[in-house]
């Protein structure tokens, strides 16, 4: 890994340096949110302090270089999943947005009583409740791929649940609990013998694992800004642009509109359509610099990387015979989830943190996984590249004294 310096790019996150009752900070919880790097927080600052402005509404100065940089951003996210073209990237606030968005235009506009959409049984809940609350209005059916013990999709189930009212595969791409990827090639090829549209939740892989949505040729793919190093309330809904053409407005206001009468309306061309209001600028503007930052380093190092932590720390916890992950797939990226014997995750949370490490306990807005364990929580720690081995052991010690004062 030539490029590949981790004290210097542990030195461009500043919170890395915070101390958490006198600990050095070690931050598991990057599948919550992955910390900023200092180009992003400076294009934050930058926004405000140099060129403060409204986008796409004037022909001053500082409006011109607003409109600019935002424009700069889409197209950096454009080439960064390589759509077609720049029209296929709508900004949002969140992965949760873009798929209310999907839900809400095109589920309440194509899908009808009788049709199925399947998701599967590791969704996170902004995968399963927009949908279900379409489907109430709309009558139709929400079909689920169950998952077997070590927390792997059952394709043939899968297979036998797709037929001809199958209207939509909406499916997320890693488990933002289980850590497992997903073999989305196969799910969406599989949809398209159906003619059934393709919807990938990436919020838990667009910073892990290089995406190609021409490749990969999914209807849509969503994923949030905060979790791939950019600011918090922003997100990216991709589209083809001729689905997106067909879909009505998700929310209206100023900028998705071309003219308004008391009569009639007729809406902006793409993305606009579906930028209702000002947008958060000076955040999405940012993101572009997040994409910059990895970009710069590459995801396939990053990737490189991160498996060899995965591989280490899921190695080092198995030693613990106290210890049980939860989401043993064979493919898995990030997310190590745990159980341990007559210790509540939440107390497990509280101790980590005592020793300076944050981990995410709860359900993890996956409830259902939780009743396919048959388990209330778990612990999860969730790596990134600014991560180190010295952490993972440092995870390790800190599990082992729990485990001596629970017993
Ligand atoms: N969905 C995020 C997580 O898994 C918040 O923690």
């Amino acid at each position: 890994m030539n490029n590949f310096d981790i004290e210097k790019i542990r030195k461009d996150f500043p919170t890395l340096s915070v101390l958490v009752n006198g600990n050095p900070l070690v931050y598991f919880d990057n599948a919550a949110t992955t910390h900023k790097p200092i180009k992003v927080i400076e294009a934050v600052d930058n926004y405000y302090r140099n060129y403060n402005s409204n986008i796409h509404r004037g022909v001053h100065y500082l409006s011109q270089l607003a409109t600019d940089a935002y424009e700069q951003s889409r197209n950096k996210i454009m080439n960064f999943i390589n759509a077609a073209n720049n029209q296929e990237i709508i900004f949002t606030k969140g992965a949760t947005d873009s798929l209310n968005l999907i839900a809400s235009s095109y589920g309440r506009t194509f899908l009808k009583e009788g049709d199925e959409i399947i998701i599967s049984n590791m969704e996170h809940h902004a995968n399963i409740v927009p949908w279900q609350l379409i489907a109430q209005e709309k009558g139709f059916k929400l079909r689920v791929i169950p998952i077997n013990d070590k927390g792997e999709l059952l394709l043939e189930e899968y297979d036998k649940l797709l037929n001809e009212k199958t209207k939509i595969v909406s499916i997320v791409h890693i488990s933002n609990t289980l850590g497992t990827i997903n073999p989305i090639e196969y799910i969406i090829k599989k949809a398209k013998e159906y003619g059934a549209i393709t919807i990938i939740d990436a919020a838990q892989s667009i910073q892990h694992k290089k995406i190609n949505v021409q490749e990969l040729d999914c209807d849509f793919l969503v994923f949030s800004g905060h979790k791939i190093y950019g600011p918090t309330g922003t997100g990216i809904l991709y589209g083809k642009e001729a689905l997106l053409n067909k879909m009505p407005p998700y929310q209206s206001g100023g900028d998705m509109i071309r003219s308004v009468s008391f009569e009639k309306t007729i809406f902006n061309d793409l993305p606009y359509k579906f930028e209702a209001g000002t947008p958060n600028i000076a955040g999405n503007i940012a993101l572009g610099y997040a994409i910059d930052y990895i970009s710069n380093i590459s995801l396939n190092t990053i990737d490189q990387y991160e498996t060899h932590l995965l591989n280490y720390a899921t190695q080092k916890l198995s030693q613990i015979k106290e210890l049980r992950i939860i989401g043993t797939a064979s493919h898995k990226a990030s997310a190590i989830s745990f159980v341990l014997d007559n210790v509540h995750p939440h107390d497990i949370g509280t101790f980590l943190d005592a020793d300076g490490i944050a981990v995410r306990t709860g359900h993890h807005c996956t409830e259902p996984i939780m009743k396919r364990y048959n388990i209330p929580a778990t612990s999860r720690a969730s790596i990134s590249f600014y991560n180190t081995i010295d952490e993972i052991n440092v995870l390790y010690n800190s599990i082992l004294k729990i485990i001596k004062i629970f017993k």
